[in-house]
């Protein structure tokens, strides 16, 4: 057993967490094969991603160690009408916090705080080779809904396929948050160009 240690805090994002935010992106983005971006590919400004948590329409959820991020959230949502009820999920832990439920919070959390956003869908796309994240969206309740082949060019020439996945919503839910107080999402329409 590896115990989530109880120091372990999870939240809504604020401008204020623009660098660890920053940080803990560059960190995922060279561990993990399964993020969109390349190493060196992110934009390193803690301004733009401070500007992004203060002026959208999704919300991010943080996970904090001794106030380092070590967990992401991210519930994208575009201003258009026809699509305002949907979230984009983006989601990453840290490896060295691996297998002790925080990317189970930060789930739980991102699906409580959508519904009291009012959104009543979220969706995501997942590399078919990542097992654990599959089992952690199926084990939210979302399904599998389509493949996007040769959706992800990996490494020098390496094809892979996504998955595209979905869960519904049964709408509104009340501002009881376990994810602490954070303000209702602003509308506006600055969606954010890269999404994981
Ligand atoms: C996918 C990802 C977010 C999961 O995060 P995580 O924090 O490891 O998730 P959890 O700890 O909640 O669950 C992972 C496993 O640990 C187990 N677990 C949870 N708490 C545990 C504990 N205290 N002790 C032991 N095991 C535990 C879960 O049951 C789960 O098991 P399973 O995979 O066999 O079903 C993480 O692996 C990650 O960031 N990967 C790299 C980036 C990535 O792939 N992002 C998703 C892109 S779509």
């Amino acid at each position: 057993m590896n115990p989530l240690p109880e120091s372990v805090e999870v939240r809504r994002g604020t401008p204020r967490d623009a660098a660890t935010l920053l940080a803990l992106q560059h960190r995922l983005d060279a561990q993990s094969r399964f993020m969109l971006l390349e190493p060196g590919e992110r934009a390193d400004d803690p301004a733009a991603v401070a500007r992004r948590l203060g002026d959208q329409l999704g919300f991010d959820i943080l996970a904090f160690h001794h106030d380092i991020a070590v967990g992401w959230a991210q519930v994208e949502v575009q201003p258009w009408a026809r699509v305002r009820h949907i979230g984009y999920v983006v989601l990453g832990v840290d490896r060295e916090h691996h297998a002790r439920g925080v990317g189970t919070r930060l789930m739980k959390a991102a699906v409580h705080e959508a519904g009291v956003a009012g959104l009543t869908r979220l969706e995501l796309t997942v590399m078919t080779d990542n097992a654990p994240a599959i089992r952690l969206y199926l084990r939210h309740g979302f399904v599998v809904e389509g493949v996007r082949r040769r959706a992800i060019m990996r490494g020098s020439g390496q094809y892979v396929d996504e998955l595209s996945m979905g869960l519904l919503l049964p709408g509104p839910t009340s501002r009881q948050s376990p994810v602490g107080a954070g303000r209702a999402p602003r509308r506006s329409a600055s969606p954010s160009a890269v999404r994981r």
